[in-house]
């Protein structure tokens, strides 16, 4: 007896947030966007490129919130977007588990969420978009095994040595690109000597890279996950006069920071994530309009090399 009434409001729920029938102040749709900081180049990049696609559609009117790399201040800031009943939600989590309940109150309340790069735990959101950051790993480190099996030392029977240093272990896209990565590892003459969490920052990625260098007197190459902490690592590298021993490659591939790292020498590859702004607006645009959309949208990345950069990259594999 319950169970029937129970899918009915589930689908009540579901349509309210599939199709909303108007705006909820105004003639304008309004969309929050909670972005988790404007620290990374990427970031900013993320909401230029939100703003850009939404240039065309006077229809909709975007509110941006920066949460300053701060999870409760992105908590607070999803319920004053609740709170506010914005007609969509955007949502790039800082972690996954702390943003979870925040997000689901909010496809509770039948505001559709689209949650963008970073995920959140459980089903509770309309749709989320990203690039496959296992894939991405797995390719950086194929990159990678193929260039240390050519280095003389490996190919005399040693073993390289390298450095890994991971994006927030809390956000799944540090979980999904240290993993892709260690897949690509299994069985081949490479050993990790150093490991740290720079939250993907990079000064932190500076100092963890200073401390992978005292206590290690042989590095052939530093993974990092993402393009500032790749930069810090090469710094760090540099004022010990150890740069020109060391493969960098970092994640990111913006055309303004890691396509100009590759270009100067100082990364061998980056690897992009593409930010999804633009798909997010258009997203948006089909749920309030009232269309269906996937509940996963993964976005395809290019990888950019000293030989391919100035020819804007290849595909992964
Ligand atoms: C920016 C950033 C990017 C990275 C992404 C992962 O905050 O660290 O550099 O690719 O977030 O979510």
């Amino acid at each position: 007896m319950h169970k029937p009434i129970l899918s009915l409001l589930a689908l009540a729920a579901l349509s309210a947030s599939a199709a909303p029938a108007s705006p909820r102040h105004g003639d304008k749709w309004i969309v929050g966007m909670s972005q988790c900081n404007l620290g990374e180049p990427w970031r900013v990049q993320m909401n230029a490129d939100i703003r850009k696609a939404a240039e065309a559609h006077p229809e909709i009117e975007l509110v941006f919130k920066d949460a300053q790399n701060d999870t409760l201040r992105q908590r607070s800031q999803i319920e004053e977007f609740i709170n506010a009943g914005v007609d969509l939600l955007i949502v790039s989590p800082k972690e996954a588990a702390p943003l979870t309940p925040p997000v689901a109150a909010a496809f509770s309340h039948g505001i559709p969420v689209i949650v963008l790069d970073r995920k959140v735990l459980g089903n509770d959101f309309t749709q989320f978009i990203g690039a496959d950051n296992r894939r991405i790993g797995r390719a950086a480190g194929d990159w990678a095994v193929r260039r240390l099996l050519a280095l003389p030392r490996v190919k005399d029977g040693g073993r390289a040595r390298m450095v890994e240093l991971t994006g927030l272990m809390t956000s799944t896209p540090g979980q999904d690109r240290l993993a892709g990565f260690h897949a690509a590892l299994q069985g081949q003459p490479v050993d990790i000597v150093f490991s740290a969490d720079t939250q993907w920052l990079e000064p932190q990625a500076r100092a963890e890279m200073e401390s992978a260098l005292a206590v290690n007197p042989q590095i052939d190459l530093v993974y990092a996950h993402n393009d500032p902490a790749a930069h810090g690592a090469y710094l760090a590298a540099k004022s010990a006069s150890r740069e020109k021993d060391i493969i960098f490659i970092g994640i990111d591939g913006l055309p303004q920071e890691g396509q100009v790292y590759v270009r100067q020498g100082l990364l061998e590859a980056s690897f992009e994530y593409p930010t999804g702004g633009r798909e997010a607006v258009e997203s948006a645009l089909k749920i309030l309009n009232g269309d269906a959309v996937p509940r996963q949208v993964t976005l395809n990345s290019r990888f950019f090399t000293r030989d391919t950069v100035a020819s804007g990259g290849k595909w992964l594999p």
